[in-house]
């Protein structure tokens, strides 16, 4: 969530000046009084929440999310500023969701969420696991005007959510954003960074995801936010994570830390899966690659075990119709027995045809 620059929003607010003295000064420390100003913030439909795997209802509606516009070239120059609630980067309205979603989306800016050097910092939580860090990539639903105006419709807007973990290597698309940081470590500042793939910054795996209804993190806790947040993990060095979490300073001065709201209450809300939660097992990432599908080394297991019991099934068939066969081979034989024994005539067969006939 956190706040955006005023002119292009953010999945938070528009910022201080437009409302007047002291209207945008909310802090995350005071987050228990946000409702008394902000009303959206004391709603049933708020984020971030927990996704308990086990209640998402599997939907083979949510495809695979699709970007364009996402590799900006170089030359391309793009705001990041410390708003002092998070680091923004602003995005140019050519990155769009054009699947995944039923209608299209154009991008306005992401911005992370983070814990303290001790504390994990995601918004949402998986199985109440948090995660050390979360990427949010804010977009408005094309058929509103901007980011402004779609932000009070309950179809306004759509974020893309996804964990940032700790792995072995240095992420080079996390470079982009962190190595600017010492520039920006004041509130207000801003740098021009070079353009690069963004979509570098989300999992590679865009097709296993959770879906539900909630609402920008921060105020206005405006509850018309599309969320989906991806299974699979972003993975950064520790050096990275350490960067991110202590590189920038907030309002009073004091480190810009723990920037995540408290998990809000579902109220009924169902969440969604883009891919069948019960059939994985819980398993841990296999250390490695720059992101990591804990999912994707779950199906390895999981069709392992569907196909234990396949196996399982498929002999308990085999020896059922084997030894049916037998005693259809049995009975078989000691009828044409019976049938060949000289006692036993051809009349007797023609007569027993001629009833089946008349039957
Ligand atoms: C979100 O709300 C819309 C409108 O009420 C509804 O049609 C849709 O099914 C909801 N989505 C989820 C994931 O619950
Ligand atoms: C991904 O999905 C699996 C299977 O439901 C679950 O065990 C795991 O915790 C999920 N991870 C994330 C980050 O969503
Ligand atoms: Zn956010």
């Amino acid at each position: 969530a956190a706040a955006a620059a005023a002119s292009h929003g953010a999945e938070d607010a528009p910022h201080s000046h437009e409302r007047g003295p002291g209207q945008d000064h909310w802090s995350y420390k005071d987050r228990p009084e946000w409702a008394s100003r902000y009303p959206d913030c004391g709603g049933a439909v708020q984020s971030p929440i927990n996704v308990d795997t086990a209640r998402a209802g599997f939907s083979p509606q949510l495809r695979p999310i699709q970007l364009s516009g996402y590799s900006l070239p170089s030359k391309e120059r793009l705001k990041l500023k410390n708003n002092g609630h998070t680091v923004v980067l602003e995005l140019p309205e050519s990155l769009a969701i054009t699947g995944g979603y039923a209608q299209q989306y154009r991008a306005v800016q992401l911005h992370l969420h983070w814990g303290s050097p001790a504390e994990p910092g995601s918004e949402h939580t998986v199985d109440d696991r948090r995660f050390p860090a979360e990427i949010h990539v804010v977009h408005y639903n094309t058929k509103y005007d901007n980011f402004e105006a779609a932000m009070v419709h309950p179809d306004g807007l759509a974020v893309l959510g996804a964990f940032l973990q700790v792995g072995p290597r240095e992420n080079p698309y996390y470079r982009q954003i962190l190595e600017h940081l010492y520039e920006i470590q004041g509130e207000g500042e801003e740098v021009f960074v070079p353009g690069f793939n963004v979509a570098g910054l989300l999992p590679a795996n865009l097709n296993l995801y959770f879906r539900y209804n909630g609402s920008l993190t921060t105020p206005p806790c405006y509850q018309t936010v599309t969320w989906t947040v991806f299974n699979q993990t972003v993975q950064l060095s520790q050096d990275q994570i350490s960067v991110l979490v202590t590189a920038l300073r907030g309002d009073d001065d004091s480190p810009l830390q723990n920037n995540f709201r408290e998990l809000q209450k579902l109220h009924g809300r169902h969440v969604l899966a883009s891919f069948q939660t019960t059939l994985t097992s819980v398993k841990q990432m296999p250390p490695g690659g720059g992101s990591s599908s804990e999912a994707g080394a779950e199906k390895h297991s999981s069709s392992f075990q569907a196909g234990d019991v396949l196996a399982v099934l498929f002999g308990v068939l085999f020896a059922v119709t084997a030894l049916a066969f037998l005693l259809y081979i049995h009975k078989h034989r000691s009828q044409t027995a019976r049938l060949d024994s000289p006692t036993k005539s051809k009349v007797i067969y023609t007569a027993a045809t001629t009833e089946e006939n008349t039957a």
